[in-house]
């Protein structure tokens, strides 16, 4: 079976009003000339309103980069509930990105908490997973992956995955102008979605596994030839229309 792509542009800590703005007005037209895949951008929190609202209209699509683990709001200062990031538009959410497991601490348990909070609130999460350099190269590479699924699969369930994306993010390779090889990610791809056969084939057929780490135009198509490769998680090259609007050709 073909999936239907997904391209998602994570923008991280970046952009404002006016450079958004401008962002969207660019990619906004190009677009429609995909209408065969969906396209995602997950803006800043304090720019998700602005954003979800000069995209109404747009086939494309609003996605959080991250949200609390509660599942009711509350006094959690600093946190944004799920059931916030619907009100504001949004569709997905990210979650697990391994900028917030490195430098903020996220454990497999929370990232499984946030996950299960997406759901509730009526949000896509996509799950991000990989592997640093060093448990690559130590050959611990399946094992890694194994465990952060094994943590969602055990609090969520393999129901939860006909409503969810994984996202393959090789660390080593996020931000670093180093990407994976079409074969290192298909491998990758090809183990995760063994994983979530193991629990149920028919859903791990239909569930949509994008690669993120350094995808750029040149690159993008290689990666989306990969059999098990639905898309793309895209970090820096979602700032430039012209480059984000190619990796979308491309898918
Ligand atoms: O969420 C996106 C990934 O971290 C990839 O970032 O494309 O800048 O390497 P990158």
């Amino acid at each position: 079976m073909k999936r239907r792509a997904l391209v998602a542009g994570n923008w991280k800590m970046n952009g404002s009003r006016d450079s958004n703005a401008s962002l969207v007005h660019d990619i906004v037209f190009e677009i429609k000339r995909f209408p065969d895949i969906d396209v995602l951008v997950c803006p800043p929190a304090p720019y998700l309103d602005a954003t979800g609202r000069q995209l109404e209209g747009s086939a494309i699509q609003l996605g959080g980069q991250n949200l609390s683990e509660q599942e009711k709001p509350g006094a959690f200062t600093g946190e944004i509930h799920g059931g916030m990031l619907r009100d504001v538009g949004c569709a997905y959410v990210i979650v697990g990105h391994s900028e917030r497991r490195a430098l903020y601490g996220e454990s497999d348990r929370l990232v499984a908490d946030k996950f299960s909070a997406a759901l509730t609130s009526g949000l896509i999460p996509i799950l991000c997973i990989g592997e640093t350099l060093q448990e690559r190269e130590q050959g611990q590479t399946e094992a890694v992956l194994a465990r952060q699924m094994k943590a969602v699969l055990d609090g969520s369930g393999i129901q939860a995955f006909k409503q969810a994306v994984v996202a393959y993010e090789p660390v080593w390779a996020i931000g670093t102008g180093k990407t994976a090889t079409p074969e290192q990610a298909q491998d990758a791809h090809a183990f995760i979605r063994g994983q979530l056969a193991a629990a149920d084939a028919k859903i791990a057929n239909s569930t949509r596994i994008l690669y993120g780490g350094s995808v750029k135009a040149e690159n993008a198509e290689s990666l989306f030839n990969c059999p098990d490769v639905d898309g793309g998680l895209i970090g820096g090259a979602s700032l430039k229309a012209g480059e984000f609007v190619a990796i979308c050709a491309a898918a």
